[in-house]
Formats: structure tokens, sequence, C-alpha cells
């Protein structure tokens, strides 16, 4: 008798845990597919949520609009989901549809890009790169490997490639690239433009920067796409990338790996797209009644070059090679 009542808690237990999980509907609204990056954050969060039992994913690509993502999200309220994972393509003008999301009562998980209203909505949590300190490193990088080759006193010309004008990637790693210049005055910027996080686009700012700027010593890229880009610009012009003019991007792609390894790139500040397992264990939580806090979640990022060893502060450089083999996006 004690084992069959028993038997019947574990199985009531187990049915109430299973019917906690079941038939829950997550809506991503993502901005596109503008980058390696983007397209790594996009596969890492659809397979961690199409996997999981009990889950349906249902996914918007708003192609760069900020009016197709606002659309999105009012679809979403229609469509009745459970739950709104959301990054926005710029960082402003969300006021309005998130305070639907919040009157429909839809619990709101922000990821990669913060709105620039987050402390007048609801969100349950929040999980994105540290712009400011990326950008902070980028430069810093860049200080320090000069010294380290005996060339810290020299003048050298920086030109920095923008993401998009508006995106918190943009404006954080802009300020943490000022900030950063201003601990290294003889790195001298001499340019600033947005080549939009595309590899198109910084291909196309890099070759207007070759034909209308006297000497570029140094390209800082908010992000590898766009280093990636700039580097087809340089071989074209003769020039020797990664030698001629030290490109430091940010992410950390594969491709950026690869470039460092062929000697074409110098360094790359990683920022990583892979959320997933954050946004899973958040849902997990919020299922099961749990709250979580409202602090933005940073995961913790390395910086990735030629060398190893570099010192940045809050962080040490290594040696692209030596982890190569163990990099998943
Ligand atoms: O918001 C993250 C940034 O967006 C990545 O650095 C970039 O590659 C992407 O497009």
């Amino acid at each position: 008798m004690r084992k069959l009542f028993a038997l019947v808690l574990t199985l009531a237990v187990l049915f109430s845990a299973a019917s906690a999980f079941a038939d829950v509907k997550i809506a991503f609204s993502q901005i596109g597919q503008e980058s390696d990056w983007r397209t790594a954050n996009t596969d890492d969060i659809t397979k961690a949520i199409t996997s999981h039992p009990g889950w349906t994913f249902i996914y918007d690509d708003a192609q760069q609009k900020q009016e197709n993502q606002i659309k999105a999200l009012r679809n979403f309220i229609t469509q009745n989901v459970d739950y709104i994972l959301f990054t926005g393509v710029v960082s402003t003008g969300w006021d309005e549809v998130l305070k639907e999301v919040n009157e429909a009562e839809i619990p709101l998980l922000l990821i990669d890009r913060m709105p620039d209203c987050a402390d007048k909505i609801e969100y349950e949590a929040a999980f994105g790169g540290d712009f400011v300190e990326e950008g902070r490193r980028q430069i810093a990088w860049v200080g320090e490997y000069l010294k380290a080759k005996g060339r810290g006193d020299e003048d050298v010309n920086v030109v920095i490639m923008e993401g998009t004008t508006g995106a918190s990637a943009q404006t954080g790693r802009t300020e943490g690239n000022l900030a950063g210049l201003k601990a290294y005055p003889h790195l001298k910027l001499i340019a600033q433009q947005s080549g939009n996080f595309t590899r198109a686009e910084g291909q196309a700012v890099m070759e207007s920067w070759l034909k209308s700027l006297e000497k570029i010593d140094v390209l800082i890229a908010q992000n590898d796409d766009m280093a990636l880009g700039a580097i087809d610009a340089i071989k074209a012009a003769g020039k020797v990338p990664g030698k001629d003019i030290i490109i430091v991007g940010c992410d950390s792609v594969k491709a950026a790996f690869d470039a460092i390894l062929a000697g074409d790139m110098n360094c790359t500040v990683e920022c990583t797209p892979l959320y997933s397992k954050f946004v899973v264990d958040a849902l997990e939580k919020l299922i099961a009644g749990e709250k979580l806090g409202k602090e933005i979640v940073h995961p913790a990022e390395g910086v990735f070059d030629t060398e190893g060893g570099i010192d940045l502060g809050t962080v040490t450089s290594q040696k692209a090679a030596d982890v190569i083999a163990s990099r998943v996006y």
C-alpha cells in the first residue's frame, strides 16, 4: 500500500513538473542577419528553444527595420504568446510598443542590445554584452601592443569604423573607444564613420578612407564583419592588412580567428552571441514561478590576438592560435 502511495505521489510530481513545461509559446523578435555574430546568435537561441520539450518557438527576422520589429511585437501580442525575447535594432523608439507588451502581461526578456526605455518598462531578465568595456578594450589593446613593440611614443593615426548608428552596441563601443583614447595620447583619431556592422559596408568605408586619408595606421572596427570587409579593401589597394594597418575587430567570430592566424588581422575583442544557456535557465525559472533580478547580466568575455599576454587591466589577451580549437562560433 505504501509502495503504491509513493508511486502515485511520484507520478503526480512528474506530471505537474511536465505540465509546468508544456505548450509554452516563446517568441523572438530578432534584428536581422547582418553579421556572423547575428547568425550564431539566432542559431544558438533557435536550437535551444526548439529542442526544449514542451516549448514552441515563434521567430521573426526584422531585416534591420525598427518598424518590422514593432509590427512583430504587436503580432506576438495578438498571438497571445507566453514569453517574448527582444533585442532592438536601435535603442530609442520602443517605449510605446514595449508598454503594450507590459499591458498584455507577456513577460519580456531583453537580450543583446538594450532599449533606452528599460528603466520605464517591466522586464523579467536582461542578458547583453558590456559594449562600453568592449570598446575600451579595443583601444587599450592597441595602446599596450604598441608599447610592447617599443612604439608607445609614436604618433599613430586611428580610424574608427562604427556599427549601426543608434544601436546600443554602437553607442556603447564608441563611448568605450573614445574613453580609451584619452589614456593613449599618441593614438590620434582621424576619422569615424558607420559601416553598419556589415562586411560590404565595411569594405566600402575602408575603400573611401584609403582614397581620402593620407595615412591610416590603425583600424578599430566595432565588429569583425566590418574588419573583414576592410581587409578586402586594404588588399585591393595594394597594402598589407595586419602590418601596414593594425586591425582590431570585435565579436571573435570564427572568420576573425582565421584572419588572425593568416596574419591579416591583429586582435578581436570578444562579444559572445551565445545567450541560450542564460535564456533557457531564465525561462525555466520563470515558468516554475521564480522571480529574477533586473540587472543586466554580462557574460565573461576574452580578447584574442596574434601575441597573447597583452594586459588590458580587466583581462589579458590570449593567443588566437592557442584557443581556436575550442571556439564554437
Ligand atoms: O549587438 C551585437 C552586435 O551586433 C555584434 O557585435 C555585431 O556583429 C552584431 O551585428
